[in-house]
């Protein structure tokens, strides 16, 4: 990613037009693009009339499209920590002061799920990582969501970029461990994000919808599904998505899910951006009228940045 080193420190996120493939939501084009952008003019306004008239809840229940109920913050620990690094974690965590009213979801790596659940106290809840496509059996160094149900906890997140890049998850398997891990009542987070080449060739919306329309032939009920927008090319590279490229294609998930799905359910989504969220870069994304949450990973593992992160919540 050096390519988007202006200098040290100073990152820019690549520019690259938005597509879909799907004829219903196809956005040809600068016309459509020029749309969104006289919406995002709208909202901003509404934003601020809202501001004036009662705050910052208030603006997202001004707003047209936003996803309902709480803002949602997640913390992917991925493959990191030791019992003592943990520790020390969860002890930060417990001991930062939330101001908002959200959901905050911690995801450990699995064998400190335990260690996790007997000290991490409210309002942090705590999600796996991943889970198998079914039911446990002869399934060598998996983890199946009966494992998560049994052990009390209710979140899961599927299909981050990374399984699906280095353990091989296609867009069908990431559905079918999403729609095993619902039909036992576990909630969960479905990463979807396209590549650097992807955007570039502006095929970002396509990408995102394919990945999408996986979940959507096996599942009917998007109740428990919140979506995690991650751009690969922002994960882990300190290079995050510009908040207008954030926004525009959140917007575009969400007008697929009410064309695909239902207007219904893609009103209530809950759309997270993740990608290199940070403590100074999350204020400005959490405006955004279509971010619902933030899916954090390496600043996560920093338990006061992680706290401002989930004090940005609106
Ligand atoms: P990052 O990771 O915040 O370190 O970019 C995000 C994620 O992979 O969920």
């Amino acid at each position: 990613m050096s390519v988007f080193l202006l200098s040290r420190g100073t990152v820019v996120a690549p520019a690259g037009p938005l597509k879909t493939s799907d004829s219903k939501q196809s956005r040809p084009s600068s016309a459509c693009r020029s749309s969104l952008a006289s919406e995002s003019l709208s909202v901003l306004k509404r934003q601020v009339v809202a501001r004036a008239n009662g705050g910052a809840n208030a603006v997202r229940h001004e707003t047209a499209m936003k996803g309902e109920g709480k803002f949602i913050v997640g913390g992917n620990w991925k493959c990191n920590g030791t019992t003592e690094s943990i520790a020390q974690l969860i002890s930060d965590l417990n001991a930062g002061t939330i101001t908002k009213d959200l959901e905050v979801v911690c995801a450990p790596p699995f064998v400190y799920l335990a260690q996790t659940q007997a000290s991490l106290g409210p309002p942090f809840e705590i999600a796996a990582q991943n889970v198998w496509t079914g039911a446990g059996g002869a399934y060598t160094g998996e983890i199946s969501a009966d494992m998560i149900k049994d052990l009390g906890i209710n979140w899961t997140i599927t299909g981050h970029s990374e399984r699906r890049a280095l353990c091989g998850e296609s867009n069908e398997i990431v559905a079918e461990k999403t729609a095993y891990a619902l039909s036992l009542g576990l909630k969960v987070i479905v990463c979807i994000g396209e590549s650097l080449e992807e955007r570039q060739n502006g095929s970002t919306l396509a990408v995102c919808c394919a990945q999408l329309k996986a979940v959507a032939e096996v599942v009917s009920d998007w109740s428990n599904i919140v979506i995690a927008y991650e751009p690969i090319w922002a994960i882990g590279t300190g290079v995050v998505a510009t908040p207008e490229q954030a926004q525009e294609t959140h917007a575009g998930i969400r007008k697929w899910l009410a064309a695909a799905v239902s207007p219904e359910v893609a009103s209530k989504m809950r759309i997270q951006y993740g990608g290199s969220v940070n403590a100074g870069n999350c204020d400005v994304l959490a405006q955004q009228d279509d971010i619902d949450g933030f899916l954090v990973g390496g600043a996560s593992l920093q338990g006061d940045s992680f706290i401002t992160i989930c004090n940005s919540a609106v």
